[in-house]
């Protein structure tokens, strides 16, 4: 190796490596402000801006648009979007809820994204939500068709004035539905089950093995439940008693602490698989 190239790569080596000591120095001695009443830098902000666009870019390329027109899509999407997108990003004439104006980031006045986004990016990012921004996934929420429905809605949101918006008040909010499985439930997958347990809270109260941010003990550990004999101490241990378990806990076991989560019966199934790979004596 010519002596300036060994000079030039022990200097990027060690700047580096003191690049990498320093970062890790803002982390672990806890500098780095994490409150969300201090702005992002402009370079911070400019790199999740390029971060979210690029990547949503990429991700909804073969997203199929179907047919957006029609009244009662719209109208559907309407009531949609104000039961579940309003709160955070409000409507023409209309601010959302005190909560979500402490957000950082601050959830868009999404008539804009509707003017600069496509069809099928606003639906990948509804579908799937944005990782720590706030925003919420949907897609274990409201079937992909109620997705297009709010999608639909939001094209025509930029024409809406607040009082055209405001007669849009129907007062009968729908309630937050796991999407029906439409007749073709697929047979129980551990991957989507794996995922799955970050949507339902299961994180936050399990410790579950291989499984990130689930350490918690709220509620027993997961770890070999497929040794287990019983679920919950009550009900015996089959695929179909553990899926009913999953969709709806207080009914099998009136007053347990674990609540009811309005798991889809495909999840409960996915989620179902997933647990049967947790035994310890395999
Ligand atoms: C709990 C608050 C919250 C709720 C509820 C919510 N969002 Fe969001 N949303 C956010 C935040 C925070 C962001 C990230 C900041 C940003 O880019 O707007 C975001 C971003 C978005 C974006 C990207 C905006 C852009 O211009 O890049 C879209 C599209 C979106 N949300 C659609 C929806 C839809 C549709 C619903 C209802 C089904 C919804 N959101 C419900 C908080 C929320
Ligand atoms: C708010 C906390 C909480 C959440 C969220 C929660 N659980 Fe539980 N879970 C519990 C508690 C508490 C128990 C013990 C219930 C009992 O025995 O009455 C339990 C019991 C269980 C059991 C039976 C364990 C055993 O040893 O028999 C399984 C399996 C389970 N939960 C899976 C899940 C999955 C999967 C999710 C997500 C869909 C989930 N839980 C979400 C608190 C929670």
């Amino acid at each position: 190796m010519k002596r300036w190239m060994r000079t030039a790569a022990i200097t990027l080596a060690v700047t580096g490596a003191a690049a990498g000591v320093a970062g890790g120095a803002v982390v672990y001695f806890g500098w780095y402000d994490i409150s969300a009443t201090s702005p992002h830098t402009i370079a911070v902000h400019h790199l999740m801006d390029t971060a979210l666009s690029r990547g949503v870019k990429m991700r909804s390329a073969d997203v199929e648009v179907p047919d957006l027109q029609g009244a009662e899509r719209i109208q559907n999407g309407s009531r949609l979007y104000r039961a579940h997108c309003a709160q955070c990003h409000g409507g023409p004439g209309v601010a959302p809820q005190p909560y979500a104006l402490g957000l950082n980031p601050t959830p868009a006045a999404l008539v804009g994204t509707a003017r600069t986004r496509s069809a099928a990016e606003i639906f990948w990012i509804t579908r799937q939500g944005i990782k720590m921004t706030g925003m919420p996934a949907w897609r274990h929420r409201l079937a992909d068709e109620e997705i297009w429905d709010v999608v639909a809605f939001m094209r025509v949101l930029p024409a809406l004035t607040a009082d055209e918006y405001r007669r849009g008040e129907d007062g009968q909010a729908p309630a937050t539905r796991a999407p029906a499985p439409g007749g073709n439930l697929r047979a129980g997958n551990a991957n989507a089950g794996r995922d799955a347990l970050h949507q339902y809270m299961c994180v936050a109260c399990h410790a579950i093995p291989g499984v990130p941010g689930a350490w918690n003990y709220v509620g027993p550990s997961l770890a070999g439940i497929a040794d287990r004999p019983a679920i919950a101490g009550t009900l015996p241990h089959t695929p179909e008693n553990m899926k009913r378990w999953l969709m709806s806990p207080d009914e099998i076991k009136p007053g347990t602490a674990m609540p009811n989560l309005g798991v889809s019966e495909q999840d409960a199934q996915d989620i179902a698989a997933f647990l049967q790979t947790l035994s310890e004596s395999r």
